[in-house]
């Protein structure tokens, strides 16, 4: 039979538990699943592609025939460029059909070969999205439950001037001023 490969697009900033459910979902019925991370986004991300490709690296270094690439331009051509046959989405609720539906319509126009197939991930990952977790998080609120440990870290290394203090080396901590 043929190997499929399939690829798994978006902007995952950040990666969540839903994302990665998905990505554990999507190895056991693919026999390659590529996790391409959007380069050429409009939208000003919280993490830089560098950063969102070295955490889903961590996330999935014990799936071995799961990779993290990232791509630009469109969607359709970088999955041929892949000899990918297959998009992998998500689809939470009834709320992402809609636009997943056009999404996978209008791809299917430009590349009539390439076939998307949808998942659902756990029904307790169903609310969660990037867009709330960094929501969540750049107002101070716990995140923890909706995204992986070490993504949780880089969140709080990066919004919370606290924890960026407690982490830095002893010679960038301010001095304490001796007691007279
Ligand atoms: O995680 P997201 O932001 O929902 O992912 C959206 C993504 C990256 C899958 C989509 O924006 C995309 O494929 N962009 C690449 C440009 C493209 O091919 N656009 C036409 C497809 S509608």
């Amino acid at each position: 039979m043929k190997k499929i490969t399939a690829i798994y697009p978006g902007s995952f900033d950040p990666p969540t538990n839903g994302h990665l459910d998905l990505i554990e979902r999507g190895s056991k019925i693919f026999e390659e699943l590529v996790v391409a991370i959007l380069r050429n986004s409009e939208k000003s991300p919280l993490f830089s592609v560098s950063e969102r490709r070295e955490m889903l690296l961590a996330l999935t270094a014990n799936l071995k025939n799961v990779r993290v690439d990232t791509f630009d331009g469109l969607m359709v051509e970088y999955a041929k460029s892949m000899d990918a046959t297959c998009v992998l989405r998500g689809i939470r609720a009834v709320s992402d059909y809609e636009y997943e539906l056009q999404m996978a319509l209008l791809n299917r126009k430009l590349e009539p070969t390439l076939e998307t197939v949808f998942m659902m991930p756990a029904d307790k990952y169903s609310y969660v999205s990037s867009r709330l977790v960094r929501e969540v998080a750049q107002a101070g609120g716990p995140v923890k439950g909706l995204v992986p440990e070490v993504v949780e870290q880089k969140l709080r290394a990066k919004l919370d001037p606290a924890y960026r203090l407690e982490q830095a080396p002893e010679s960038g901590r301010p001095k304490r001023r001796k007691k007279a």
